[in-house]
């Protein structure tokens, strides 16, 4: 047969503990026995130390107190559990003779939840028992579910950010990647032919060169007009400084075509799914794109970049995102080192040079890299450190950070590459980023 106890039928736990606090032992026996029958579980007290020293080992979901009783009384015991964080939500009757209407308000003054008078009736006790053990149930259901919903909320508002900083990245990325990707292209063209025709040039002009010279071998005594003219224009000298012209020409074109090549490397539009990448290419590439903020200038030297470069397979990776990691470490770097210069003069900077050092090695493991981009700027407190990955935080003026950066990093190295981004730094000395990428994706 399918018997419910008393307490399944009130909805309430089979293991409600209720506590007896009285120093008159019939009392104790006597409630004892009705809450027992009734299926609940009773622990007893005949003093108020011991009564709080009981509830704080095993916390009763209900006490039942005495007003008078020796050493501590009900008043105080009651306070005490009140002021108790681990006890102070147990819900307390008092028990009081029937003609004392000051206890029963002053218990109810000081927390109780209500009073019950001696001598028992036991359909009283029990319904206030009931009553309370009911109100205490649902307020812990309430409490559980207030705290379920409050996660659940917490956790929505942190994936809603988290798609936010996705689309701010997206975006940025798609407008500088459009951008860049145009510029390349526009250069490529242009580049392009001047690289094509130089070949052409440069052959061409040697077969003047040559042409000249038989001239002057056949005809050793031009006319006077050509003899003046080859003294005006210093032909043994053009004809000495053309190739060095040429190869400066080829030179230079091909700069550009590496800048153009590297900028398409940047801005690679990204496939939905990971592909083997060279990391070192977009190193690189994003180098040469912040090159114009390495430059020397009028108050400072060139910032020196150091590389020191690992050899490794192709890593399974979203370049392009990848690349905008590189950007914005290397972009707080060059910050860092622009703020450690503030108050600092060109020769002062000099003997203590701006240095970014970048270091990419192979993990003992084998299945990971390790990139590490150090620089000896104005490096971060423990304070600051604590806090550079939160979405919007930023130690910079307005307009000139947004406090996205490293939030954006974070998600793209740890959630898009199950990677780590860690920092070591120190205030005055300098700060270190240290990526670490798994070489083949786990998903
Ligand atoms: N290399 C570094 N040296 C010193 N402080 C740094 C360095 N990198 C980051 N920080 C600190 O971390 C903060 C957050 O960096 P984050 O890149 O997220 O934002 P930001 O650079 O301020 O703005 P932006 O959105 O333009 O990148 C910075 O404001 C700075 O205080
Ligand atoms: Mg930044």
């Amino acid at each position: 047969m399918n018997y419910k106890s008393s307490l399944q039928i009130l909805n309430l736990p089979e293991d409600s503990l209720i506590l007896v606090v009285d120093d008159t032992t019939t009392n104790l026996e006597i409630v004892f026995n009705i809450l027992t029958n009734f299926g609940f579980k009773v622990a007893t007290e005949n003093d108020g130390a011991r009564a709080i020293k009981q509830a704080e080992n095993r916390l009763p979901d209900l006490i039942l107190l005495d007003v008078m009783m020796p050493g501590l009384d009900g008043f105080e015991t009651c306070q005490r559990l009140k002021e108790n964080l681990a006890t102070c939500d147990i819900p307390v009757i008092f028990m009081t003779a029937n003609s004392d209407t000051d206890s029963k308000v002053k218990g109810l003054n000081i927390g109780a939840v209500d009073y019950i008078t001696k001598p028992f009736h036991e359909e009283e006790l029990l319904a206030r028992i009931k009553t309370h053990l009911q109100l205490r149930n649902l307020t812990k259901t309430l409490e559980k579910r207030v705290a379920e919903r409050t996660a659940a909320l917490s956790r929505v508002l942190k994936d809603l950010q988290e798609s936010q900083l996705q689309l701010v990245q997206t975006e940025k990325m798609s407008a500088l990647g459009q951008l860049v990707a145009g510029v390349a292209h526009e250069i490529n063209n242009p580049v392009g032919f001047i690289h094509g025709n130089l070949g052409h040039a440069s052959v061409y002009f040697q077969d003047m060169i040559n042409l000249i010279d038989l001239y002057q071998q056949h005809y050793p005594n031009p006319v006077p007009e050509i003899q003046e003219e080859i003294a005006a224009i210093d032909l043994k000298y053009m004809l000495s400084d053309l190739p060095n012209l040429i190869s400066s020409m080829k030179e230079g074109v091909q700069r550009i075509r590496n800048i153009s090549t590297s900028l398409r490397t940047f801005s690679r539009a990204d496939s939905d799914r990971k592909v083997y990448c060279n990391i070192h290419d977009g190193i690189d590439s994003t180098i040469m794109i912040l090159k114009h903020r390495l430059k020397a200038s009028e108050d400072r030297p060139e910032i020196q970049i150091i590389r020191d470069y690992d050899n490794f397979p192709d890593l399974e990776c979203f370049i392009g995102q990848l690349n905008q990691v590189f950007m914005n470490l290397l972009a707080n770097a060059i910050d860092a080192l622009e703020e450690s210069n503030i108050g600092r003069t060109y020769i002062e900077i000099e003997a203590n040079p701006n240095q970014i050092l970048i270091q990419t090695t192979l993990a003992e493991n084998n299945n990971h890299i390790l990139i590490r981009i150090k620089d000896n700027g104005v490096g971060m407190s423990a304070d600051v450190q604590q806090k550079i990955f939160e979405y919007l935080f930023t130690t910079k003026p307005v307009g000139q950070g947004t406090g996205l950066g490293l939030s954006i990093a974070r998600q793209i190295v740890v959630e898009k590459h199950e990677g780590t981004l860690e920092v070591n730094s120190a205030l005055g000395k300098g700060s270190e980023f240290i990526i670490k990428l798994p070489i083949t994706s786990l998903y």
